[in-house]
């Protein structure tokens, strides 16, 4: 008989799932035994075990992308993390129950089957035996009863943040080359994507914002509007807002652009400022991409408003003219933001690159006029002051990507070095990661300080390989 929890207890089991989809991602991530994942599994442990001790057992289920802890249904969740749903469908788990008594290597034995190939697991007669086999008692897998869907599996079986980056990307194409020709946005792939990058932006979040310095020039609006997508994720939760309405606002910011389509490729990749003529054919993109939206069944009302205000300023500066308001949607004024940085950040062939830093404090000059000063003070939180993927050069000599912000002070994020003192490139996959509160053995001193921001283009340093 599923029991029924009390509100701390339902709040304890959904820190333990939350912990169990971050131990099985670090586990795809990390070698055997790394600290990282001996911690994790520990910090599990602990978790589970207080819990157990009150519930005796404790049932996740899984159910056609729902996720339920005993019989209560986690709509929030069941979005949060539908990329392990998936994966946890494509073994054929239909739930997973812990019995009191579990220990740490119960659960390292259970991530290690969650992340063993699903050839290895059908030769060892499923993941459920597997884990039988390696002497795990106090975890019960249950089967699916729902068949598996192959296509859906392929489309959200994700390991790691770097593929979920490029599964969005892939997916904005689909999506818009289907709208180019007329075809209708399916909402439910819209929403899974948003899923994907939210459950990664909070299980993996500092790998996830790191890849948002990927650009590109063929193929602007994808990656444009993937990486548009994870600053107003990351945005709006710095802003509270609930997981439904941060899957809204991720949909609305995926497909702000979605009226470039109508707009002649040749506009959207010249190499030079555009003729006025050109520029009233490129103001008409949000325009268009409301009406394709409003055509969309199931599509929310907000993506169209979004789509529609993205170019609006706070103070109505920019177009389409709002004559009906005061001020754009507070959901277009967040994308508005977003929108502006990773386009003020992107390579465009007639702009010239600018520096994260740049483009940031010159925002900063139009809090209040053109960006709402509530939204850019969170922005600035969320980037920090030197936002992540940034490349800074240390007093040290050295030249460092910055990899994690640190919320203790954040002038001294977390760094990985790229090239060191005598001019060296570093392997960045060897890249350690290190503190910049760190100080000298006297402690009178930082180890390392960052003296300024430098354009990682001209040093030839490939920043994404440090994600
Ligand atoms: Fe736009
Ligand atoms: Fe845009």
């Amino acid at each position: 008989m599923p029991k029924t929890l009390n509100s701390t207890q339902l709040a304890d089991a959904k820190i333990v799932f939350e912990q169990m989809v971050a131990l099985k991602r670090k586990t795809l991530l990390y070698p055997a035994q790394h600290p990282e994942l001996l911690d994790g599994s520990k910090r599990l442990h602990r978790s589970l075990s207080s819990l157990l001790d009150q519930l005796g057992d404790i049932t996740y289920a899984m159910h056609d992308d729902d996720l339920f802890i005993e019989s209560e249904l986690l709509i929030r969740e069941s979005v949060t993390y539908a990329g392990f749903i998936k994966e946890c469908a494509a073994m054929d788990i239909g739930a997973i129950t812990f019995l009191k008594g579990i220990d740490e290597t119960e659960i390292e034995a259970l991530m290690d089957a969650l992340c063993t190939d699903r050839q290895t697991l059908e030769n060892e007669g499923g993941l459920a035996n597997r884990l039988k086999n390696r002497g795990a008692p106090n975890i019960v897998i249950s089967s699916a009863a729902a068949e598996a869907d192959d296509i859906e599996h392929e489309e959200t079986e994700t390991k790691a943040a770097k593929e979920v980056y490029n599964s969005a990307v892939t997916a904005v194409k689909d999506i818009m080359k289907s709208a180019k020709i007329g075809q209708g946005v399916s909402v439910q792939k819209v929403e899974k994507i948003v899923g994907g990058l939210t459950e990664a932006l909070f299980t993996d979040h500092l790998n996830l914002l790191g890849l948002t310095v990927i650009k590109s020039y063929d193929e602007t609006t994808f990656y444009h509007s993937v990486n548009t997508c994870i600053l107003c994720l990351s945005l709006g939760n710095n802003l509270s807002l609930e997981h439904d309405k941060l899957a809204i606002l991720g949909a609305a910011a995926l497909l702000h652009d979605i009226g470039k389509v109508n707009v002649p490729k040749d506009l959207t990749t010249k190499p030079m400022p555009l003729t006025p003529e050109e520029f009233e054919v490129m103001k008409r993109h949000p325009i268009e991409g409301a009406e394709i939206l409003s055509q969309m069944p199931g599509m929310h009302k907000l993506s169209m408003v979004v789509a529609y205000e993205h170019h609006v300023g706070y103070d109505l500066s920019g177009y389409p003219k709002l004559t009906n308001k005061e001020r754009p949607h507070l959901f277009s004024r967040i994308v508005q933001v977003a929108d502006s940085y990773e386009a003020g950040t992107s390579m465009r062939p007639f702009k010239g690159s600018k520096l994260p830093d740049q483009v940031l404090a010159e925002m900063i000059r139009q809090s209040g006029r053109t960006f709402d000063p509530v939204i850019m003070k969170a922005f600035v939180q969320t980037l920090s002051i030197y936002p992540v993927g940034s490349v800074v050069l240390l007093d040290s000599g050295e030249i460092a990507v910055v990899y994690e912000t640190n919320t203790a002070d954040l002038a001294r994020p977390r760094i990985k070095i790229a090239i060191d003192e005598n001019g060296k490139h570093l392997d960045p996959a060897e890249a350690a990661i290190l503190e910049m509160s760190e100080r000298t053995e006297n402690a009178e001193a930082f180890v390392r300080s960052i003296i300024r921001v430098i354009d990682p283009w001209e040093l030839g340093i490939d920043v994404v390989q440090f994600f």
